[in-house]
């Protein structure tokens, strides 16, 4: 049981406001899943080693297992369950799918989360650029191919956009 200091928090989680007061010593990942009941974001490590924790704070992909709840203060956090909208599943969510890119899916919200990051940065990605965005996210049943594949085959249709 914590014993320490509550503190107040207000986050903006998947566009909107949340407020709680937490633990100092809480994690933004422990509040995502215990305070706001958000359970994509997964506890793999705790350590900053596996990436399952992956979430966005401010565009920027975190491991929350390594943050405190009260450092994403006035901050705007996306999680795995801000991607699907009305039912849908996002284009990367889709993407994978369609590739039968995970097999347990314990990885896929972290590695889904990081994707995000890389495809919002450079939407073009080759498969360097992909290996090196995905280095942090441990997959213990694949071999990456197919997720790599799939997001250098997003960029090439993306570049394919542009050029048209
Ligand atoms: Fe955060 Fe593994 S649970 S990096
Ligand atoms: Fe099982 Fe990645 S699909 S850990």
């Amino acid at each position: 049981m914590r014993g320490g200091a509550t503190l107040s928090v207000a986050v903006a989680i998947n566009g909107q406001a949340r407020r709680a007061d937490v633990p100092a010593e809480m994690t933004l990942l422990e509040a995502l899943r215990s305070v706001w009941n958000l359970t994509g974001a997964k506890s793999g490590c705790d350590a900053g080693d596996c990436g399952a924790c992956t979430v966005l704070v401010d565009g920027m992909p975190v491991n929350s297992c390594l943050m405190l709840a009260v450092q994403a203060d006035g901050r705007e956090v996306v999680t795995i369950e801000g991607l699907a909208g009305f039912g849908h599943l996002d284009r990367l969510q889709a993407a994978f799918h369609l590739a039968s890119a995970f097999q347990c899916g314990f990885c896929a919200p972290g590695m889904i989360i990081a994707s995000k990051a890389l495809l919002d940065s450079h939407p073009a990605p080759n498969e360097g650029q992909v290996r090196e965005a995905l280095a942090g996210n441990l997959c213990r049943c694949t071999g990456y191919a197919k997720m790599v594949d799939t997001l250098v085959e997003i960029g090439r249709e993306a570049g394919k956009g542009e050029a048209s």
